[in-house]
């Protein structure tokens, strides 16, 4: 029922008797100068840090330095009109932008805006790029597992859904590659993507767009860009961004896969930003809360309790190292603040051991709990015995004679190194991962010649394909179904 017209004009009375006259501060900024995507201003002396302020000709920029007497902010968009003596306010806004399922197959920059040439998403949420991260008691272990689809990975470097692990290595090494096969392995799995490019050349954004694409991945996944051209303050905002999209699926009960391309461009922007706003320099010229930078993003990573709905956000930060050297600041920073790392090796890519995963220095701290049963108990003996043969191999390069237990171990570790070999654009479903691994480990593949080796590998893959036991079907289950794949004994295990 309409309220009486009697009540209304009660209510309004209540209201205009308690309102209080009281005098309004509105401050009234000047830009004083501009440059390099930095705007300096006075004037504004209740600017917050990281806030959103605008000038007059319609630019916006984002609070990032406090002096006594100006405020620095870096531009993110910046219109033609924009020069010193500009009038500035500040719009007590944090910086938010659209999530939701209307950003699935689009590409967008950091603020939202569409860059695949199609309208702007329609999002029903805005989130804020710089939310908290969930309070403990919010969160839960890691125990799904999160399947990359890699030989290496899955069975002796695995990921769980919620868990931060790093990709780290030199230029070229093949850990963009890496992360796009991860991707494209959640296809039919239930994992929305959110992958975000920071800094890229546009040749790179275009055959990571393509790959995705044709693969009929784009679907399940949201591109977020800020190219090499784009200004500083955009490159700065790209992670946050792609979190948050990433974080409101998480929210909502679902799991995402965030991978950051890559984190060491970030870190250089962010020093770039910090030296124009004339903050003190620290350890190889980054300012002092670089840490921070990172810490803050990859907190925001996690795996929800039931009770909050049991979503996870897994993140694959990239980070680029120079000569193979991890100890660099920006490297161990994300090494402490991750719960792994897989290490990329250029001395292993030069010599075609492709993925150029070096398993000695990759460790995954958590994933573990997450692996699925049957698949962590090949893995055990098979990673044993490998790390084994890596250590032998070393040193059997000094003597030639060898007595004949130490060359069949030899031949069984080569012979796991090809096995590990993998081809972009490949992943492998956990069926096909357990499959090889029982027959590696049975010696069914021993002393076989590279075309018998690729041909019992898709037979292998076929046959997993066609119809495998239960992941945690018994081993004898699994140990007859591969010897009937492989045709060297009865097929009884398959369905
Ligand atoms: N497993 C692989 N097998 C064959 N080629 C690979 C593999 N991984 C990467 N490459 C190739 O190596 C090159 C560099 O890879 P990329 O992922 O761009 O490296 P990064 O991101 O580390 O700079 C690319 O041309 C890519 O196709
Ligand atoms: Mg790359």
């Amino acid at each position: 029922m309409p309220d009486e017209p009697v009540s209304v004009l009660e209510r309004s009375a209540t209201r205009v008797h308690g309102y209080r006259f009281a005098l309004r501060v509105a401050e009234r900024g000047r830009v004083l100068s501009v440059g390099d995507g930095v705007v300096w201003i006075e004037g504004l002396p209740s600017a917050a840090m990281e806030e959103l302020l605008r000038t007059e000709d319609g630019s916006t920029a984002l609070v990032f330095h406090l002096d006594r007497e100006r405020i620095g902010a870096i531009l993110l968009e910046q219109a033609s009109g924009l020069r010193a003596g500009a009038a500035a306010t500040l719009t007590g806004e944090r910086l938010a932008l659209g999530v939701g399922d209307a950003l699935l197959g689009r590409m967008v920059d950091p603020l939202g805006a569409p860059l695949d040439g199609a309208l702007p998403p329609v999002c029903a949420a805005q989130r804020r790029l710089d939310g908290p991260s969930p309070p403990i008691v919010a969160r839960e272990f890691v125990k799904q597992p999160l399947i990359t689809g890699s030989k290496v990975a899955d069975t002796m470097i695995p990921i769980g859904r919620g868990q931060r692990q790093l990709l780290i290595g030199d230029n070229g090494t093949g850990k963009t590659t890496f992360a796009l096969d991860v991707v494209l392995a959640q296809k039919g799995r239930g994992v929305s993507c959110v992958y975000v490019l920071i800094g890229q050349k546009r040749s790179t954004i275009a055959s990571v767009t393509d790959t995705l694409r044709r693969l009929g991945a784009l679907e399940y996944t949201t591109l977020v860009v800020a190219e090499a051209t784009a200004s500083p303050g955009l490159k700065y905002l790209a992670p946050y961004a792609g979190c948050a999209i990433a974080e409101a699926w998480m929210e909502a009960g679902r799991h995402a896969l965030v991978v950051y391309d890559d984190l060491s461009t970030h870190a250089r922007i962010y020093r770039e930003l910090s030296l124009l706003l004339r903050r003190p320099p620290g350890r190889e010229a980054y300012p002092g809360d670089v840490f921070y930078l990172h810490a803050r993003l990859l907190e925001r990573s996690t795996c929800l309790s039931a009770a909050q709905g049991g979503g996870s956000m897994t993140a694959l930060p990239i980070v680029e190292t120079e000569q193979g050297e991890i100890a660099a600041y920006i490297p161990t920073n994300l090494i402490s603040i991750t719960d792994g790392q897989i290490y990329f090796d250029r001395a292993l890519f030069a010599s075609g051991i492709l993925p150029a995963i070096d398993v000695r220095r990759s460790v995954s701290r958590i994933g573990g709990k997450a692996q699925p049963e049957a698949i962590k108990h090949e893995a055990a003996r098979m990673k044993l015995e490998y790390l084994q043969f890596l250590e032998l191999e070393t040193f059997s390069r000094f003597g030639s004679r060898l007595e004949a237990g130490l060359r069949a171990r030899l031949a069984r570790g080569r012979l796991l190194r090809n096995l590990l070999k993998q081809e972009p654009l490949s992943p492998l479903a956990p069926e096909s991962q357990l499959a090889w691994m029982t027959a590696f480990n049975d010696g069914s593949l021993d002393g076989l010649e590279a075309e018998k080796l690729t041909a019992a590998l898709r037979a292998l893959t076929q046959g997993a394909a066609r119809g495998a036991p239960e992941l945690d079907a018994p081993r004898e289950a699994w140990s007859s179904a591969v010897a009937g794949w492989l045709g060297t004994g009865p097929a009884r295990g398959e369905a």
